[in-house]
């Protein structure tokens, strides 16, 4: 990703790379395959509450404000609709512009001691809260809060950072993007749409759909969907895998069954169906005992 840096004053050299690579996880996170570019600005919080009040009326300092290129429909991000963000190309940058933002390294000061961590690790978690802005996230409903939660702690576990006071993602989260997943399920053969959502213990999520497929036998189940794409991208350890369906009970087959007692055969799993009305809990271990292993 390229970043147009803006600084109005010298800024620590390693406080940058953090960013850079923050910000290179963050398109990673989301998923867009092509080059994209952003501003940063940073700046003081003098300069900062002249923009906060020319653009938003706001005459108060604040520690980041983020100015998006693309206008997202409700509930589309970056990810969901990568054609959008094609419309942005810059020929001189030789990327896709996602938009401004600017950052208050005051703000980034205090809040570092606030939280007791470096302003390194500040800046860079400010810098995703705003790239996924940009990306189309917001925090405006509660649902979508938490999406934005869940994304920024994604790519923040995933460069092995993050806020100390993050709260672990809670089974409610996990079941409701399980059921964000079962919307993308591929299912035009037995119309039964499944999703997942799979929680690895380095704190990222991977989330995985049905997709069906013409000769039926090379269907791919939801759950090996999530693990497939956790464990390609180096994941290999899970506490929780949540399961949504329609309105029958979707309790993984015995492939999917045997196929995560490879990775966690203690892993809790959560099956929530009926619109979210249903939800039950149970383990690998209780519902495959004697899992199939290779015996030296
Ligand atoms: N399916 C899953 O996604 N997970 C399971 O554990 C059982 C079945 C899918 C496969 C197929 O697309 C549909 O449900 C009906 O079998």
């Amino acid at each position: 990703m390229k970043l147009e840096w803006n600084l109005d004053f010298p800024v620590n050299s390693g406080l940058l790379s953090l960013m850079q690579t923050a910000a290179d996880q963050t398109l990673l996170t989301e998923g867009i395959p092509f080059p994209c570019c952003a501003s940063v600005r940073i700046c003081d919080d003098k300069a900062i509450r002249l923009l906060n009040r020319e653009f938003r009326g706001m005459d108060s300092a604040t520690d980041v404000l983020s100015f998006p290129s693309v206008a997202w429909p409700e509930g589309v991000t970056a990810g969901k609709q990568p054609s959008r963000l094609k419309q942005e190309y810059d020929e001189m940058m030789d990327a896709c512009f996602l938009g401004d933002i600017v950052i208050s390294l005051d703000h980034v000061k205090a809040q570092a001691a606030e939280y007791g961590h470096s302003e390194a690790r500040e800046s860079a978690y400010l810098l995703v809260h705003s790239l996924c802005h940009l990306m189309g996230y917001d925090h405006v409903k509660e649902a979508d809060q938490k999406m934005m939660r869940v994304q920024e702690e994604a790519v923040l576990s995933a460069i092995g950072i993050s806020r100390d006071d993050s709260p672990a993602v809670s089974d409610e989260t996990m079941l409701m993007l399980a059921r964000e997943a079962m919307k993308r399920s591929y299912s035009p053969y037995s119309r039964y749409p499944v999703g997942a959502a799979l929680h690895a213990k380095d704190g990222r999520i991977f989330t995985g759909c049905n997709i069906e497929n013409a000769s039926l036998g090379a269907t791919i189940c939801a759950e090996r969907t999530a693990m497939v794409k956790a464990v390609s991208e180096g994941a290999r350890e899970f506490d929780v895998i949540a399961i949504a369906t329609g309105d029958t009970p979707g309790w993984p087959c015995g492939i999917c069954r045997q196929f995560m007692s490879e990775f966690s055969p203690d892993i809790r799993v959560l099956v929530t169906w009926g619109e979210g009305a249903h939800v039950e809990e149970s383990t690998l271990q209780k519902i495959l005992p004697h899992q199939f292993e290779l015996k030296g």
